[in-house]
């Protein structure tokens, strides 16, 4: 297997840079860039953000009260490794984003995972705005790698099948 797997039945010349949209289709690459930012986030966590409106929410088995003006910083890496949320969680498998796949898809107790579980660009109005430019400029350097590699190999034998 070389690395052209990662790109599925695409067509390797469309894939350039300006033929790329947002809503270019790479399932199985997308399934490996999420995987990927879920495992490795691109900030651990976020930058501080305050509150604005008193609330409170139950952490774990605690009841949070939040104050305005109260600040707070979401720990993505921790949140993307929540056992409740995902099955074996320190393990690369991106058909966790496979819908069809229900084996990694939902929580070990077999449920919907919680929406916000997954937030590499974090979430609301203060979500990141150059996701689909990552998204856009991750598909065609691997493309771009693809084509200019084209006999390259997995080293880990467990990936050479
Ligand atoms: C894989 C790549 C990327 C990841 C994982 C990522 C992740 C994030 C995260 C988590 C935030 C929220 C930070 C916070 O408020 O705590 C953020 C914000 C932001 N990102 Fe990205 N980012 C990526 C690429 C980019 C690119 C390529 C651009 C611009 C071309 C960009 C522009 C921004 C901007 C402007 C904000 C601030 C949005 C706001 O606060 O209103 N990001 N990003």
């Amino acid at each position: 297997m070389t690395f052209d797997c990662l790109l599925g039945e695409e067509d390797l010349s469309s894939l350039v840079y300006r033929n790329l949209q947002p809503d270019t289709e790479m399932p199985f690459f997308s399934r490996v860039f999420m995987e990927s930012v879920r495992l490795q986030p691109g900030i651990m966590y976020s930058t501080p953000h305050v509150i604005k409106k008193r609330f409170t929410t139950i952490i774990g088995k605690k009841k949070l009260e939040m104050m305005p003006r109260s600040v707070f910083m979401l720990n993505l890496f921790e949140i993307h490794r929540d056992p409740d949320q995902w099955s074996e969680p320190d393990k690369f498998k991106p058909e966790r984003f496979d819908p069809d796949l229900s084996e990694y898809h939902t929580t070990p107790r077999h449920k919907k995972r919680k929406p916000y579980s997954f937030s590499p660009f974090f979430v609301g109005t203060r979500m990141c705005t150059g996701r689909p430019f990552a998204e856009m400029t991750s598909k065609a350097i691997v493309n771009m790698f693809v084509v200019a590699f084209p006999d390259l190999e997995f080293v880990d034998e467990k990936f050479k099948n």
